[in-house]
């Protein structure tokens, strides 16, 4: 048995119906765990398991809001009632909107908050009441480069990914001796449906590119390497970590030349 299967584990991944969820669905799957799709759009969800089911892989799919607590406390309870167990909880859905801090709203900084960090919590308690009793169990949570750092224009979001970091040192300490571990994936630059509003602007993409270390964004598929790690026993003392998937944007500050300047070279 290789180190990285996940044979005979059931997941669930939310916001999988696209983007980085849907790319670290997949490569759970292909490690050969069942997956269970979560987003709040069913249709679309049907559509990528299809996808997935043409692939071999046995995929189920539960639609639910983030931001509906009811249906996000129902949410575990009801796929172990369906599938036995919950071995590995990908809490990865996410909204991401940014304002001036003088033009932002009370309205935005909930809807933020609770949808990337309440709603992971909620998730990470029900999946603990079924991850005790089993002995085992591995919770992952997708922060972010500003789980760390800070931006402009970011108060919740930024707070919200802070949030998660905390949330996931916090439920290691509580959850190892339980043989459940919890770590965090801290994505930097990825093209997704997430920056569409940033997609067209060139200059601002190359003004990105020029902060990674590996001078390109990532592809979605690059971030399924990590999920499997943290969920396979290859991860199996690794708890309380946040693992960058981000090119070097989180550890690093990269100073490239830029026009009418020869060289950082020197500095
Ligand atoms: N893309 C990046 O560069 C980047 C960088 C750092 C961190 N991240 C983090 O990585 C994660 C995934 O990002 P992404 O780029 O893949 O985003 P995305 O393409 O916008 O996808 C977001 C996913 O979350 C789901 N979702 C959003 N609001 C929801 C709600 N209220 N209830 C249930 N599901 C909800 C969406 O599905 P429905 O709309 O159908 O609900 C979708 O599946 C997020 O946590 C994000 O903060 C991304």
């Amino acid at each position: 048995m290789s180190l990285f299967s996940l044979s005979g584990k059931i997941a669930l991944v939310t916001g999988a119906s696209r983007g980085l969820g849907m790319a670290m669905a997949q490569a759970l799957a292909r490690a050969g765990a069942v997956v269970v799709l979560a987003a709040r759009d069913k249709v679309r969800l049907e559509e990528v398991a299809a996808e997935f089911r043409l692939e071999g892989h046995e995929v189920h799919v539960d639609a639910f809001d983030l931001l509906d607590e009811d249906a996000v406390v129902a949410a575990v309870p009801r796929i172990v009632g369906r599938l036995g167990r919950l071995d590995i909880l990908l809490n990865n859905a996410g909204m991401y909107q940014t304002s001036k801090l003088l033009d932002s709203t009370l309205e935005l900084w909930r809807r933020t908050i609770d949808t990337n960090l309440t709603a992971a919590y909620l998730l990470a308690r029900e999946a603990a009441r079924a991850m005790i009793p089993q002995k085992s169990g591995r919770i992952i949570n997708v922060g972010s480069y500003v789980s760390v750092l800070g931006r402009e224009r970011m108060q919740a979001y930024a707070a919200s990914k802070h949030g998660l970091a905390g949330l996931t040192k916090s439920l290691a300490a509580e959850l190892g001796r339980h043989g459940i571990t919890c770590n965090a994936i801290a994505p930097g630059y990825f093209l997704t449906d997430m920056i569409e509003p940033a997609a067209d602007d060139s200059a601002l993409i190359q003004a990105f590119t020029n902060a990674i270390a590996l001078n390109r964004w990532g592809r979605p598929d690059e971030v399924g390497g990590a999920a499997v790690f943290l969920a396979s026993d290859a991860a199996s003392y690794v708890t309380g970590h946040i693992l960058h998937v981000d090119g070097g944007v989180a550890n690093i500050v990269c100073i490239r030349p830029v026009r009418g300047v020869a060289s950082c070279e020197s500095l």
